[in-house]
């Protein structure tokens, strides 16, 4: 036979032995791991060949720092997150990639190689990182009343996060603001329904790709807090708070009417997760309310990605033991469990739940099969790993990118007063900058801004509005020291950061400094412009009469410029009030559309300049 006819023999030989073997070895590619068989396939494999404690370490998400790679791989953990102001030191993207790499190879390396998913509070920009580009705060952002802008908002949010690795961030907030008290008044879009449906289906598509892909240069989104966390009771406050964590009291009908339709939007968008409240709902606590989570966001709702906890929220049901509120939890239908540092705890009881039939391996399963679809749509098991050309891209924080979250400022500004026309300003003018919020680029971020409480001072790179005025001013106009020698005063005031509860207030009053501050210049006589930054309205009625113009800017972020941008008449005023802007806390809440409604400016208020002139 000839040499040629021996090698076709051979590789037939090889071939068949291969095929044998694999017959015989059954070593042939798990359809789970087999990425153009259909999803649904792939869970239904997957979960078929997963154990009890693979299927409970899937349920379970823990916080960076309070767990290393070989436990991920040894509990077999199904997520790991960064709590707020939680990133690698020193806090670069690169060591962000390499963290999430990190905890992503353990995962890899289990027997049925999951992958986690790693998320993390992206509420306005990749807020943990360093030099990342920060976004206005949803309230201003509901002020735009421009769900285009949004979308770009999320696909630039979701490029930079992505960049660094992590796949799934928490938000948007979909809170209905009802009582600008609360400290959470910020992350949401403002106090009506109707802004939720204008806004929240474009964010998410922004966040998670337009037809919910959440891979490549998506994320997982996530709509919270389920449900009603913006409408407690001032006085009801959970955890020591005035009102947040508290009590929503209104009507099944109401709380549907105002607080759902924000997850009805982000549900139509394909929302990946949906995280439970703190609040309680009619004295029950959200985290173990199976009629709200299982029976209507499940069943009624069809809401097909998976439920997670906040922060140890399941510690605060008033059970009488850990177990017991691990039980209630799991049972009402919530999938994944945020036990930060006590997620061994939680293994080791859901577990003994398990064993002792308090749950069912159904709602094991029904958990585990949420979770596992959610990843396999974002594509996980196929492109684990940070995409480092991404990274090399050096989108983060880049010009395109602050140059929309400029655009973002200019159109979160509302303009509530402007008394004989002041504004726009003259570039030419001699202008005189003071307040407490004029030159502080932590606190024009405000709350959720490289550290969870959010700080004062240079927390990252970004422009403060002083440094926007005094680019944009043209000789002979200049910034003065002394109000003598000014033609006009421009006063910043407002709230220093905070976040969540921390942040709770029935005052709302300015700081003295900027108070002393409005009285210098009132005494001057000089024309003044108050441009208030803060996360909701304050309390300004009495001192109104005495300012020529006034502004409300928010939290602008990092582009402060956006702020002069339409001082000087680049750009009109085009952003509405999200929320009512109270005459006094006396007759409070004071909501649109309530009876006897007597605010000083009305929900949906906003004037424009006269830009002819
Ligand atoms: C916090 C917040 C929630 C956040 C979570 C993780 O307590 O309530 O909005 O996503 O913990 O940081």
């Amino acid at each position: 036979m000839r040499r040629h006819s021996w090698v076709v023999l051979s590789c037939l030989l090889l071939v068949l032995l291969i095929n044998g073997v694999i017959g015989i070895t059954g070593a042939e590619v798990p359809v789970y791991k087999d990425a153009s068989a259909p999803i649904d396939l792939r869970v239904e494999d997957l979960l078929s060949r997963m154990t009890l404690a693979e299927k409970i370490g899937q349920m379970t998400q823990a916080e960076r720092g309070a767990i290393t790679p070989q436990e991920v791989r040894r509990y077999f953990i199904g997520s790991v997150l960064s709590g707020g102001g939680s990133a690698p030191s020193p806090n670069t993207a690169e060591n962000w990639a390499q963290m999430y790499d990190g905890f992503q190879k353990a995962a890899m390396s289990t027997r049925l190689g999951i992958p986690i998913l790693y998320g993390t509070d992206a509420v306005h920009g990749h807020n943990n990182l360093w030099g990342a580009t920060i976004f206005p705060h949803n309230i201003g952002l509901g002020a735009t009343r421009d769900p285009e802008l949004l979308e770009r908002i999320g696909r630039i949010t979701a490029l930079e996060t992505k960049a660094t690795g992590a796949n799934w961030t928490f938000s948007p907030c979909v809170a209905v603001a009802r009582d600008v008290r609360w400290g959470r008044t910020y992350e949401s879009f403002g106090e009506t329904p109707e802004l939720q449906r204008l806004l929240v289906g474009s964010y998410i598509k922004g966040l998670q790709g337009p037809n919910a892909e959440m891979g490549g240069e998506y994320l997982v989104a996530t709509a919270k807090h389920f449900l009603g966390d913006g409408g407690a009771t001032w006085g009801t406050g959970g955890a020591g708070y005035k009102i947040d964590r508290g009590n929503v009291a209104v009507s099944e009908e109401e709380l549907r009417a105002i607080h759902l339709p924000g997850y009805l939007e982000a549900i139509k968008a394909g929302v990946g997760t949906i995280m439970v409240a703190f609040n309680s709902y009619q004295g029950m606590k959200m985290h173990e309310h199976k009629y709200l989570i299982t029976d209507v966001l499940k069943n009624e709702l069809g809401f097909d990605g998976f439920v997670i906890t906040d922060w140890e929220g399941i510690r605060e049901i008033p059970a009488p033991n850990y177990y017991q509120k691990v039980v209630r939890a799991v049972n009402a239908g919530i999938d994944m469990f945020m036990e930060p540092n006590g997620w061994r705890d939680f293994i080791t009881n859901l577990e003994k739940a398990v064993r002792n039939g308090d749950v069912s391996e159904e709602r094991i399963d029904d958990a585990v099969r949420r979770i596992l679809r959610v990843k396999f749509k974002a594509g996980l098991f196929d492109a684990p790993y940070a995409n480092r050309d991404l990274l090399a891209q050096k989108l983060i924080g880049c010009e395109a990118h602050r140059a929309v979250a400029r655009e973002a400022v200019r159109k979160s500004l509302v303009l509530l007063k402007n008394e004989n026309n002041l504004l726009p300003l003259a570039k030419e003018s001699r202008i005189y900058i003071a307040g407490s919020n004029a030159d502080d680029l932590g606190n024009q971020c405000g709350g959720w801004t490289i550290t969870w409480q959010g700080k004062s001072g240079p927390i990252t790179i970004g422009t403060t509005i002083r440094e926007g005025i005094e680019a944009a001013l043209k000789e002979p106009g200049r910034l003065v020291s002394n109000l003598d020698e000014a033609d006009v005063a421009v006063v910043v005031v407002g709230e220093k950061p905070y976040a969540e509860g921390v942040g709770d207030n029935g005052k709302l009053t300015l700081g003295a400094p900027d108070l002393m501050v409005l009285n210098q210049v009132k005494a001057a006589g000089v024309p003044v412009v108050v441009i208030i930054v803060s996360g909701r309205p304050l309390m300004i009625t009495h001192l109104l009469k005495d300012w020529d113009a006034l502004v409300a800017a928010w939290l602008p972020g990092t582009e402060g410029q956006g702020v002069a941008d339409v001082l000087f008449g680049d750009y009109n005023f085009t952003g509405k009030l999200p929320v009512t802007w109270p005459k006094d806390l006396d007759r409070y809440p004071l909501n649109y559309g309530d009876a006897d409604y007597d605010p000083l400016f009305s929900y949906g208020y906003g004037l424009a300049m006269d830009l002819k002139k």
